[in-house]
């Protein structure tokens, strides 16, 4: 009837089949390049390699969800497959008469009424018993307690027993499955800004930490390693490095953890060190952040106390080592543009001393 519009509209769709063809090819191409800059610092955890009670819990339910959804998926698909080729327009000679109407039909209605709230019953139980039973889980006598802190942009962890405060990288016990030996650990999970999102998803599912409230996870790894894990929720330009690692030891290696970050402080008596202490303590670097056993009690930003423990700065946006460490204190705007540490504006001879003075602190 309109042959005109026919052959653009053919024409048109020739177009777009093959733009898309380009672009799905070049983001092909791009897409594993990405992670090389820097992939170090953030490999993607994968969250069907559960190795962590809660995480196997959703592993499990996660995976019996994904079968009941691919049947539907693969029965609809072939039938809809087979329906389309199957009564396809077979040439100029196939009539054009209507189809039979079945509007109305009650068992068709009846059938894909009832059987779909089924199959939502069936996951409603599925979901709300693994929910149920991660929340229920009561803790055991030998728990580890962590208080979690989200703020712009990076973790403040707190271990209210041992009374240990750090930042970015938590330190926690192997478990085991069964026996004595089983010990999780619990979140309490806490916000000084805006929401933030807890999630490492080998170990557990994401869970908000949300202004003027109290939420609570737990984890409990069943293999040693350094987990990761990042901000689940947009909170600011720097979301995307708002990075968490969780770093799983034996029994003994985290009770040396422990005894190691409540040591004091050694004090340098002389050299770079000392001038950089002195430099540290004569500018603003104390309001903000926190040495154990000193007079830096801000609380503003990470706890610096035993930095050089740690493995990454900026939580998580580069790896720890004095050239990074100095790099930072002469401008974290740098490496971190928009976070809320200032250009101190330094001269250099004190950019070299404090970060003499901050690696003395281990
Ligand atoms: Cu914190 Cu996103």
């Amino acid at each position: 009837m309109f042959p005109g519009f026919q052959r653009f509209s053919f024409r048109a769709c020739r177009r777009l089949t093959r733009a898309s063809l380009l672009l799905i090819f070049l983001f092909i191409l791009v897409v594993p390049a990405y992670p090389q800059d820097g992939g170090q610092m953030r490999p993607v955890a994968d969250m069907f390699q559960p190795l962590s009670r809660p995480a196997e819990m959703i592993h499990a339910s996660s995976i019996l969800v994904l079968a009941i959804t691919a049947v539907i998926f693969v029965v609809v698909t072939t039938l809809l497959v087979y329906v389309v080729w199957k009564f396809r327009r077979k040439g100029p000679e196939d009539d054009l008469k209507e189809p039979p109407q079945i509007y109305g039909s009650t068992h068709i209605e009846l059938a894909w009424t009832v059987i779909p709230i089924i199959i939502v019953v069936v996951l409603i139980l599925v979901a709300s018993r693994t929910i149920g039973e991660i929340q229920n889980r009561k803790m055991p006598e030998n728990a580890v307690h962590i208080r979690l802190v989200g703020h712009q942009w990076w973790w403040e962890i707190q271990y209210p027993k041992e009374g240990i405060v750090t930042a970015n990288e938590i330190h926690v016990p192997v478990s085991r499955r069964e026996g004595a030996g089983e010990r999780p650990t619990e979140l309490i999970l806490e916000s000084a800004d805006v929401i933030h999102s807890f999630w490492v998803p080998q170990l557990a599912g994401k869970t908000d930490l949300i202004p003027n409230k109290k939420n609570r996870t737990w984890i409990e790894p069943f293999a040693t390693g350094t987990f990761f894990g990042n901000c689940a929720e947009y909170c600011g330009t720097q979301h995307a490095n708002m990075l968490l690692r969780v770093i799983v030891e034996e029994p003994e290696a985290y009770e040396r953890w422990v005894q190691k970050m409540k040591q004091p402080e050694a004090v340098a008596e002389s050299g770079p060190a000392a001038a950089g202490r002195q430099a540290f303590f004569a500018n603003a670097c104390v309001n903000c952040h926190k040495v154990d056993g000193t007079a830096a009690a801000g609380v503003f930003g990470p706890d610096l106390t035993k930095l050089m423990t740690r493995q990454t700065i900026g939580a998580g946006v580069a790896a720890l080592n004095p050239e990074t460490l100095r790099a930072w204190v002469r401008d974290p705007q740098k490496l971190k543009t928009g976070c809320l540490m200032p250009d101190m504006k330094l001269m250099d001879s004190e950019v070299d001393s404090i970060t003499a003075y901050l690696l003395t602190l281990k």
